[in-house]
């Protein structure tokens, strides 16, 4: 096999008649379609009833029986009526036992089967079931950066199953990734890197539409949109025009031709993802433009085939001088969007970084959110773990990102706005909305290289769908689906792993929200002066008396891009928290926490203990020899766990030896620190 179902297997229950009345799973063996005449033009349909009759009969040994006659026991349906596009209610509280998937169109059905499977395979019960699923988000998102020779960038899971020697590859790989992904409620795919060059500019031309197209129609019959990166200097690579200033006439009309020829090639096509005057791409700059007329010029183009156009807020100057302590990176984001609120047309939406950074281990939340009023916006995470351990590392993220969905803006008039309040549009009302997720996986048998890091796939899909599920349950349900065959206590174990697991990376790398501290380039590993005299901006400042970026209104000023309290809360030392302090404050070693250890103590506990907690987790692990039913999975975890305890023992000595020669500090535990 070249790929693995993951959280798909559908491993037999081996249950008795008993046990399957006890559950009510008997009710799924004979179903009917209702209202079926809607439902037999949407490409899902068929795809559904395959995958529910799949399910159900590897899951209980028989195949549910399609019935005309009324002797039903499960009853498919759609309202149109019921919830908003994609919802739908999984019911097994009728009087007479018998249950219903009701959806508000054949998508919210596909998902109500995907979900129901879920809910039997991981062996719950469906009698007094009752479960309504609206999704949070209009748009729940993976952006792949895979590069048309097969590199990803960022990518730990091997080559990309989207490209390779510049070559669109549709194939059954195709087909099991849109399954997969669809299984958790992902409705649209960006497959190409946001850095669009060479061969990716070509990807709207007629060198690859009929490929394009194929890979659109697939992922079409899994209700997910295709989109794809766009560079912006097109019309002067593609079309041989001067310039591709997005006010020229001859510009504007190249666009306005080009997506006419790409809609006509490929009619089911979301839309494009921008990246423009970040890290080097073209841009409206050039021209004196801002991002506003850049991103609106596109929308135009595209608005009247129903087309979106994500443009992405990550624009800063990567050409600093560490020793301008006024320019600060964390400012640009707000800085330059910020001006702009209002200005954008209904089909764009801003895809913001969930802070002002760069997806480090823990950054506050973009004040973006909040800020931003009348524009709509998309919140972008990274389950690529560019910074968190790239996937050789544990680190599972969704505690993370529930704390950045449940951050409060105190956006004027919305004093309540949550971030998921915003993205999710029931805040602003805005018809645009979602998140997106820079995505890990890649060619490798098990999708994601660490058997561990698919949680953040499925729980990200999980989170995407709905923003108030609980992260341990959802890594429950994960290991329970990937891992069916194992013992509870294996199970456990993973679970307890993965929930420990952000906190320990967290403490043995850079501390308290300051950041960075990686190695250049690839960015695994570390070295804490790594960055630190770059041209990237991304400076912690370290020096005899202590650490950190003064962000206050006496520093960089950064503080107040936030809406009050929040803007005081980081400005005053005291009330700003303490996992964001380095981020927010220079603060001399020997200044006291609320824990009442000094800083520099702080420093070397953390990095102790995180690195103990990664040695905990392979010791762990090894006890579940034998417990974990697929062996070559327990391997390559094994592994994975080995290689990451000892790249925790580096992080605590590297970190712990730069800060004592810095202050001269012994560690008040006397523990080996190197001199
Ligand atoms: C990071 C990452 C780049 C990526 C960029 C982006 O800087 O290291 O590889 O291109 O983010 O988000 O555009």
């Amino acid at each position: 096999m070249e790929y693995t179902e993951a959280w798909l297997k559908y491993r037999c229950l081996s249950l008795s008649r008993q046990q399957c009345e006890e559950k009510l799973y008997n009710s799924l063996i004979s179903y009917a379609v209702t209202s079926e005449e809607g439902l037999k033009e949407s490409p899902c349909f068929a795809m559904l009833i395959s995958e529910f009759e799949q399910g159900v009969e590897s899951l209980l040994g028989s195949r549910p029986c399609r019935v005309y006659d009324g002797s039903e026991t499960l009853r498919f349906a759609v309202d149109p009526t019921f919830g908003t596009q994609d919802a739908y209610l999984i019911d097994f509280t009728q009087k007479d036992g018998f249950g219903a998937v009701t959806a508000h169109d054949a998508k919210g059905l596909l998902y109500g089967v995907f979900r129901l499977l879920q809910l039997v395979a991981t062996g719950q019960t469906l009698a007094g079931l009752k479960q309504t699923c609206i999704p949070s988000n209009p748009l729940r998102m993976l952006n792949h950066w895979d590069n048309m020779d097969g590199s990803i960038e960022r990518g730990y899971s091997g080559r990309s199953f989207f490209f390779a020697d510049d070559q669109v590859l549709v194939n059954e790989r195709t087909r099991a990734y849109a399954r997969l992904v669809a299984s958790v409620g992902i409705n649209a795919v960006v497959i190409n890197n946001v850095n669009v060059r060479s061969a990716a500019t070509y990807l709207i031309t007629d060198r690859y539409f009929d490929k394009v197209r194929a890979l659109s129609e697939i992922f079409d019959e899994y209700g997910i949109s295709l989109y794809l990166s766009l560079n912006f200097a097109a019309p002067i690579e593609l079309g041989g025009l001067e310039v591709s200033d997005p006010l020229d006439p001859g510009v504007i009309n190249w666009w306005k031709e080009k997506m006419a020829e790409v809609y006509a090639a490929v009619p089911k096509l979301g839309g494009f993802l921008v990246k423009a005057d970040s890290e080097g791409r073209p841009g409206p700059f050039t021209y004196g433009r801002d991002h506003a007329d850049g991103a609106n010029m596109l929308a135009r183009a595209v608005q009247p085939y129903g087309g979106r156009i994500i443009w992405r807020c990550f624009v800063y100057n990567c050409r600093q001088d560490w020793r301008d302590t006024k320019t600060d990176r964390a400012r640009s984001g707000y800085d330059n969007f910020m001006p702009l609120d209002g200005r954008f047309l209904d089909n764009v939406i801003l895809q913001i970084k969930n802070g002002p950074m760069d997806f480090q281990v823990r950054e506050p939340v973009h004040p973006l959110f909040g800020g931003l009023m009348h524009t709509n916006q998309m919140l972008e995470v990274q389950i690529a773990q560019e910074y968190t351990g790239q996937q050789k590392h544990v680190c599972y993220l969704l505690p993370m990102f529930k704390q950045i969905l449940d951050f409060k803006t105190y956006m004027p008039g919305h004093e309540d706005a949550t971030v998921a309040d915003i993205i999710s549009t029931r805040a602003l009302k805005n018809a645009n909305g979602g998140i997106a997720a820079v995505a890990n996986t890649g060619n490798d048998e098990n999708w994601t290289g660490h058997d561990l890091a698919a949680a953040n796939l499925y729980g990200f899909g999980r989170l995407a769908f709905d923003t108030t599920v609980d992260p341990e349950s959802v890594a429950r349900e994960w290991a329970q689906l990937t891992f069916a065959g194992s013992t509870q206590e294996a199970i456990d174990a993973i679970v307890d792993i993965l929930m420990r697991s952000w906190p320990a990376y967290e403490k043995y790398t850079s501390p308290l929200g300051i950041g960075w501290m990686v190695n250049p380039n690839h960015h695994y590993g570390p070295n804490v002066e790594g960055y630190e005299f770059d041209r990237w901006g991304t400076y912690h400042r370290a020096n005899w008396r202590g650490i950190g970026v003064d962000r206050t209104t006496k520093g960089t000023g950064y503080t107040m891009q936030y809406r009050e309290p929040n803007a005081s809360m980081y400005e005053n030392v005291e009330t700003c928290p303490e996992e964001l302090l380095l981020f927010f404050h220079f603060i001399p070693y020997d200044y006291v926490l609320k824990t009442g250890k000094t800083l520099i103590q702080h420093i070397y506990d953390t990095h102790f203990e995180g690195a103990q907690e990664a040695e905990g987790f392979l010791d762990t692990w090894k006890k579940l020899e034998g417990q974990i039913e697929d062996k070559e999975a327990y391997e390559r975890v094994l592994e994975r766990l080995t290689i990451q305890a000892d790249s925790a023992v580096e992080w605590r000595d590297r970190i712990n030896t730069y800060f004592y020669r810095r202050c001269g500090v012994s560690d008040q535990k006397g523990r080996k620190i190197y001199e």
